[in-house]
Formats: C-alpha cells, structure tokens, sequence
C-alpha cells in the first residue's frame, strides 16, 4: 500500500517536473521569437512604427482588423455605424427571423438632422378592412411576353461570384416564396437562380457575361437561350451601380472558380474585370438602340440600371423615345443611388461620385413625367432601402418598384464584415470557401429571406394606412415632409412640386 502511494506521489513530480521544463522551455522560445522579431522590426526600413517601436507596433494591425469586428457589439451606438446601423441591421435580422419587430420605450432616432423624412399621420387613418393588396403591375406592355410584378419589394442584382452558391439559392429560394423578383446581377445565370424557382431578372452588365460570344460581344444566339427558360421575366441592361458608376464588376482573380468561370464565359483563377461602360454604347442612340435589339432577341421587358447626377442625357433619351415612339423605350429605369453596395469597387468612386438617390430620384421621377412617360416606364429604386420607411419614401417621391441588395444579406445572416472582396466572408454570403459556406444553410436561410420582404412590405402598409391611403402605391409626396432646419419640416410635394 505505501509502496504504491510513493509511486503515485513519484508520478506526480515527475509529471511536474516535466510540465515545468516545458513551461520554461515555451518562455524561452517566446522570448527569443521576440527578440528575433524586436530585432527585425529595428532594423528594417518599410514601417515607422514597427521601427520606432518594434513588436509592440505590430499589435495596432491585429486591433486594426479586430476593431471592424469588435466595434459593432462594444463600442458604436445603436445609430452611428456605416454603412448600416445597429437599429437598421437588428430590424432586418428580426424581421428575417420572424420575431417581434416593436420597440419600447421610444424612438432612438434622432429626427432633427436636416434631410430627415417624417411622414404625414391622417387624422383618419385607413380601417383594416379597407386596406387592399397592391395590384400587380405590367412591365413591358408593348413585348410580346410582359410581365406582371406582383412585389413592390424585391432582390436587386448580386452576381453568382460576387454572392456564394448557397447564398444565391436561399436568394432564390426566398424569392419564390414571397412572390418577388431576383435579379442576377451582371455575373450571368447560374443553376441556383434556376433551382429556387424565383422570377428572374437576367442582367447584362458591361462584359456581357453568361451573353457573350468569344470575343466578348453580345451573342443574340445566347440571349435567346436565356430568355427561353420562363423564370427570366425581364433582361435589364447595367450602365452603371451606385458603388461604383464608371467601373465594371471586379471579382478577384481568388473568387474566379471554374464553375463561374464556365458561367460567365472567362478563364478561371484570373481577376474578372469588366468594361467601364459597353464598348457599343457610347449615347443615347445607341443606348435605345441596345435596349431594342435586346427586347427583339428575347421578346422580354427590357430597361436599363444607372447612376443618376445629370439629367441632360435624360432628356436627350426622352426626347429620342418620342421621336422614335413610345414602343422604343426602355420598359423600366432602375436608379441607383450613389450609397449602393458593392462586393468590390475603387474608394473613390464609392465615396464620392454619383448623387445619392434622395437626390437622383425626384430627378428621374419629375423628368419622365415632363415628358409623360412616367405611366411607359417604370421606376425602380435602390440605394440603402433596407426598411419600410425608406421604400415607403421611395414610392412617396414616385418610384413603382423597390429593390435591395444588402437587405437580402442581412435577411442571410450577414453580420457587414465588410470583407466581400476577400473570399473570407464569415456567414459563407460572399465566399467560395466551402468551409465557410458550411453554415449558410439555403433550406433554414431562404424562409428568412420571405420573412424580412414580407415584413418590408408589411411595415411600408403600415405607413400607407397610418397616412390614410389603402395601400402602398397610393402614397405620394404630400404624405411625407423634410425636416429643413431646426423644428422646420417641409411637404415633399412643396420640396419637389409634382410635374402632374
Ligand atoms: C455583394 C454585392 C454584389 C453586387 N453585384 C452587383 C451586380 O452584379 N450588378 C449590379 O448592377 N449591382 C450589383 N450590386 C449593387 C446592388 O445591386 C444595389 O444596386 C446596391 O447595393 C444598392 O442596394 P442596397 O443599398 O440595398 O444594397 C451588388 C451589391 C452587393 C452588395
């Protein structure tokens, strides 16, 4: 008995005595590991602060990079994080989820910064039993193969490449339960879009991917292959996105993979880069005249996506329509305010070129109804309308239709680690790393994709009655004012006149 506790109590120390070695042993490599790095960081001549203070300099990087992650749940205010806040962000993840979407206590808001829109209660708002359903609406009433759009709010374009595949088919997915539309994004048609069984909008965008012939031009014999599969409703022609107007997509030579290489018709494993604007429309004329030839070719709604900061090319183009008659025009108009997102674009050309849509949209709404085209095309907005108030804003000032991109991630699970142009996304949205995509699971994410459009549209209904119209579309500029200064609120209708 004695002689086994003593061998016990020997095992012990030995173990002890071996854990202690290793304990020194790992401080001694560390240490000389820091010295090896004090040394390096000392003596090399491409960073001040790693060379005025060495090794402790090298920790701003990893606070830098912790900071974006960090921040959002100990530090910023519930109002103050860009792109989108916490309030914004929450909402959405809530509504996607389908929990209780009120608030206590009272609003976080701050409604006094100027710009802020308030909307218009009635002193008699509209009973449930007279709210209505908005009617479908007719896009493309002139082509053989209209459209009729049962959504106000639906899934702006977002390439296969730029999106994952599981993110693409809960997209999909989502879209179909909820009745609205997806669009593809320039990066061609993939089989999810087709899988989840949505409405498609196929997209052209600069490098006429998943529509090109050899040499990248457009290839009439692939478009009509796109517009044979019934899903694709309408083909809608990319002039420019807010994120970046001027620059075609950038997908990283890493998120080229040979799936989307064959899709887009590029090799695979080199940076797809895609033209400023299309090499063959270089005005008005021939912009109409693309718009046209896609329209013939596929026999499907046809409009075009822009950035919008001037308007004198919009007038040149609607004086052209009448010209040519009301059939050549485009079938819709989708603005893009200068705030949009974007899974890869220059800083400069996010930060601070293109008007936001507060801006662009009274200008295209009010111009195409100068010329009366305002029944002949429809407007779709998008630019940071992630919730109702903002769409019911936007089909205040005007717009038919509303379409988001990054409220959709949101609806995914993305959490803006803003790091889209990296492979590394965290929630698998923008990432071919099948690792990562491992946990977006397109079965569990598509119902909340249908949740968080459903709750927009009902959120905006709410809106609408409490201004006392019967449903969303029936909102116009008088519901809704501008605060202009200090307890100053102006109607829309008196900011921006109605043309008629
Ligand atoms: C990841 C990502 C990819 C996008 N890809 C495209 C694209 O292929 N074509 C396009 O026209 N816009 C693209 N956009 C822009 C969106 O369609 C949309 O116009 C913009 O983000 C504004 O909407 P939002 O504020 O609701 O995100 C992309 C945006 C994101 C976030």
């Amino acid at each position: 008995m004695e002689n086994r506790s003593n061998g016990l109590e020997q095992f012990i120390l030995t173990s002890l005595e071996v854990m202690a070695g290793l304990f020194i042993l790992a401080i001694g490599a560390a240490t000389l590991a820091a010295l090896f790095i004090y040394v390096k960081d000392r003596s090399q001549t491409v960073s001040t602060v790693r060379r005025n203070f060495p090794l402790i300099g090298r920790f701003r990087y990893l606070f830098e990079e912790l900071g974006e992650f960090f921040r959002q749940y100990f530090f910023s205010m519930d109002r103050e994080e860009m792109p989108f806040n916490r309030a914004q962000r929450s909402w959405a993840y809530r509504a996607a989820k389908k929990v209780d979407v009120t608030v206590a206590f009272g609003s976080t808001k701050d409604l006094r910064p100027e710009g802020t829109i308030l909307f218009v209660n009635s002193a008699f708002p509209t009973l449930d039993k007279d709210a209505v359903t908005p009617p479908p609406l007719i896009i493309g009433p002139y082509c053989k193969n209209p459209y009729e759009a049962h959504s106000i709010f639906n899934i702006s374009g977002m390439s296969y490449g730029a999106l994952s595949k599981p993110a693409i088919l809960a997209l999909s997915q989502g879209a179909k339960s909820a009745c609205c539309w997806m669009n593809t994004g320039e990066g061609g048609l993939s089989p999810a879009h087709l899988e989840g069984g949505s409405d498609i909008v196929f997209q052209v965008g600069t490098a006429k991917y998943g529509v090109r012939d050899k040499n990248g031009n457009l290839s009439n014999e692939k478009l009509r292959k796109i517009a044979s599969y019934p899903q694709v409703k309408m083909f809608e022609l990319k002039l420019s996105q807010g994120a970046k107007p001027g620059k075609g997509g950038i997908l990283p030579a890493i998120k080229v993979t040979k799936e989307i290489a064959e899709i887009r018709g590029i090799p695979a494993g080199e940076a797809s880069i895609s033209p400023n604007r299309h090499p063959e429309i270089s005005n008005i004329h021939e912009l109409l005249d693309m718009v046209n030839h896609i329209r013939d070719v596929t026999c499907k709604p046809t409009g075009f996506k822009t950035v919008i900061s001037g308007d004198d090319w919009l007038e040149a183009l609607c004086e052209e329509i009448l010209k040519r008659g009301i059939e050549s025009a485009p079938d819709f108009i989708t603005v893009d305010g200068s705030d949009g997102g974007t899974g890869a674009a220059p800083m400069p050309l996010m930060d601070d070129v293109g008007l936001p849509l507060i801006e662009s949209l009274p200008i295209l709404v009010d111009l195409l109804a100068r010329y009366n085209l305002n029944e002949r095309i429809k407007v779709i907005a998008s630019g940071k309308l992630i919730t109702p108030d903002k769409v019911a804003w936007a089909l205040a000032m005007g717009a038919d239709f509303v379409v988001s991109a990054r409220g959709f991630m949101f609806a995914l699970g993305c959490i803006q680690a803003m790091q889209c142009n990296k492979n590394s996304c965290p929630t698998g949205i923008t990432t071919h790393n099948p690792e990562l995509q491992h946990g977006l699971v397109p079965a569990k994410k598509s119902v909340r994709v249908a949740n968080y459009q459903k709750k927009v549209e009902y959120g905006v209904g709410l809106i609408a009655h409490s201004c006392g119209v019967a449903e969303p579309r029936e909102l116009k500029r008088e519901h809704a004012r501008m605060v202009v200064g200090p307890g100053k609120s102006i109607p829309l209708n008196e900011l921006y006149p109605p043309v008629n």
